[in-house]
């Protein structure tokens, strides 16, 4: 066995040096905010490919990510990738893949879990968007560390100030820009770097494709070739520096300021600031707390955790990945680890990296990496892994529901097949499930953040679990958590129903939240509250 000492300090050696080298960061976005040509963008300049469109190309751009299973390809979109790896300086960049679009789910949510920083990607047209603020409260009670860039400067938008002031109404956070766009949205010249007082001048690259040259010149330069667009972005960066809008490391790690960057991903603009930015100012991965309340060290023996199921994929990978991320101590293929849940060993004999369809087997890995387990049938999102010596970290919260539906057996004479389908899915984390006396066992309420957790369920109950199922959505979009009390005088209430859920906790489905304030002017008392959990 090749880990068959306890000598951890032999073992543990030169992991904290390569923890500090790494960066794994999400990026949050609603859907068309330019996240996967930003991927695309800061793979290119990390020379991870050569011309960029190779990892998540959409129309007229070559294809790649997506498709493991069939839906995928059906509908063009990614619900299956899960991090991508670079080398930039000389720091190694982990990028975890936050589904949106339809595929939008508590995998979206969970990943923030696994990452050490968030990049907040913005439409400078649209400034901040529903998605966007989903994940951004998420971010925020983890007290991840955001960095904020405002894509789509090439293309008319909002004002720069009038932006800054949106992220401070509505998320609470101090923007400090880095950088100050000269000229307006529609007509991106370059930007004022506020840290040295230079002009950053971009020239277009032939549509993005590739990295885009840059040149630096000097202000007084600057001022002779942009005129009184330079003077412009130079009078504004000097009232943001009246208002206090200066980057602060302090701040930034704490959550309460957000340094910003503009950026035009599809143009390659700007791309390079943020791989900076996340190298010189981004937290590398530290101590993680556990339910003991004592945080392991990155350079203690090899601990991680699951933050990601998946299954179902394409049929010539059959098989159950267990995405971790490695929270301490040195990973390597083949070592045997215990499962803090149940205590048993699990043996790793097969790990990968997986971005879209591309995998490649990993044989070493740090804190702060991702890790794809094949045949992890018995691991669970949420547990841990550890070797040599015992830990184990916090369960993953589970999120407000905001999709229901009723599922039902196809076959009633397949019940057993039924029941163990649900109860799997239950478990992995992939749907909420919910009952009630009233409901029945045999049509039990299935709850997801987002709809496409209702087909993966679908797919995976025929083809897995051999038990076709039906699917009856409900009119309900919200879920507040009750208490026994109220479960009477809410079920009595027109368009709503109490169901409770595996944890032992009940929710009170309602169809909006017009609905949640009437019922709470009929019953001033009544416990109702958001079921997002810590
Ligand atoms: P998403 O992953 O966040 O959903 O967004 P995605 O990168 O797919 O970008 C959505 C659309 O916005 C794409 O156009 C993309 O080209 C465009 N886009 C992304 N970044 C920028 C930018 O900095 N400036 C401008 N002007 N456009 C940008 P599309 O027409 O939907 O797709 P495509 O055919 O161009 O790929």
């Amino acid at each position: 066995m090749r880990h068959g000492t306890t000598n951890g300090a032999r073992q543990e050696s030169g992991v904290g040096p390569e923890a500090a080298r790494r960066r794994s960061f999400a990026v949050i976005s609603h859907p068309d905010a330019g996240k996967s040509t930003l991927t695309e963008a800061l793979a290119l300049h990390a020379h991870a490919i050569t011309e960029a469109g190779h990892i998540n190309g959409k129309s007229g751009r070559r294809h790649t990510v997506s498709d493991w299973m069939e839906m995928e390809q059906a509908r063009g979109i990614s619900i299956t990738s899960a991090s991508l790896q670079f080398d930039y300086r000389d720091t190694v960049i982990n990028l975890l893949d936050t589904p949106g679009h339809a595929d939008f789910s508590e995998d979206t949510y969970r990943v923030l879990s696994a990452v050490d920083a968030a990049v907040m990607l913005i439409d400078a047209a649209k400034g901040l968007e529903a998605q966007t603020m989903k994940l951004f409260a998420v971010c925020k009670h983890r007290g991840i560390p955001l960095i904020t860039v405002i894509n789509k400067w090439d293309r008319p938008g909002l004002d720069a100030l009038a932006l800054m002031d949106e992220i401070t109404e509505r998320t609470g956070l101090t923007p400090t820009p880095l950088d100050w766009p000269v000229g307006v949205a529609g007509d991106f010249r370059g930007v004022l770097d506020r840290r040295t007082g230079n002009y950053v001048q971009f020239t277009p690259s032939a549509g993005g494709a590739h990295v885009a040259p840059q040149e630096t010149f000097e202000p007084s330069a600057a001022a002779e070739r942009e005129g009184v667009l330079w003077t412009t972005a130079v009078e504004e960066s000097e009232l943001l520096a009246a208002s206090g809008a200066d980057y602060d490391q302090e701040s930034f790690l704490a959550g309460v300021s957000t340094p910003v960057l503009f950026a035009s991903a599809v143009r390659n603009f700007g791309v390079h600031a943020l791989l900076d930015v996340l190298v010189d100012l981004a937290p590398s991965p530290g101590p993680r707390p556990s339910v003991s309340g004592e945080p392991r060290a990155v350079d203690s023996p090899f601990s991680a955790f699951v933050f990601k199921m998946q299954a179902g994929m394409d049929t010539a990978h059959r098989d159950r990945l267990a995405f971790i991320r490695v929270c301490s101590g040195l990973f390597e293929r083949g070592m045997v680890v215990t499962s803090a849940r149940t205590g048993r060993p699990f043996a790793t004999k097969y790990a990968q990296q997986a971005f879209g369809r591309e995998r490649t087997v990993i044989d070493t890995a740090y804190p702060g990496d991702v890790v794809g387990l094949v045949n992890g049938s018995d691991l669970r999102v949420g547990d841990t892994l550890y070797f040599d010596k015992a830990v184990e970290y916090p369960p993953l919260p589970t999120f407000a529901p905001e999709h229901f539906a009723v599922v039902r057996a196809k076959d009633a004479g397949k019940y057993k097949q039924f029941r163990r389908g649900v109860a799997q899915l239950e478990a992995e984390g992939v749907v909420q499930v919910l009952r009630s006396d009233l409901r029945g066992d045999q049509a039990p309420v299935l709850a997801a953040v987002g709809p496409m957790q209702f087909e993966v369920a679908e797919h995976r109950m025929a083809m897995e679990f051999n038990s076709p199922v039906r699917l009856e959505r409900l009119e309900y979009t919200v879920a507040m958590r009750t208490t026994k009390d109220w479960v009477a005088a809410l079920n009595a209430e027109r368009g709503v129903e109490v169901l409770h859920r595996e944890d032992g906790e009940l929710l009170a489905l309602f169809p909006n939240s017009w609905r949640i304030a009437s019922v709470r002017r009929n019953h001033p008392g009544a416990v109702l509250e958001p079921p997002v959990a810590a």
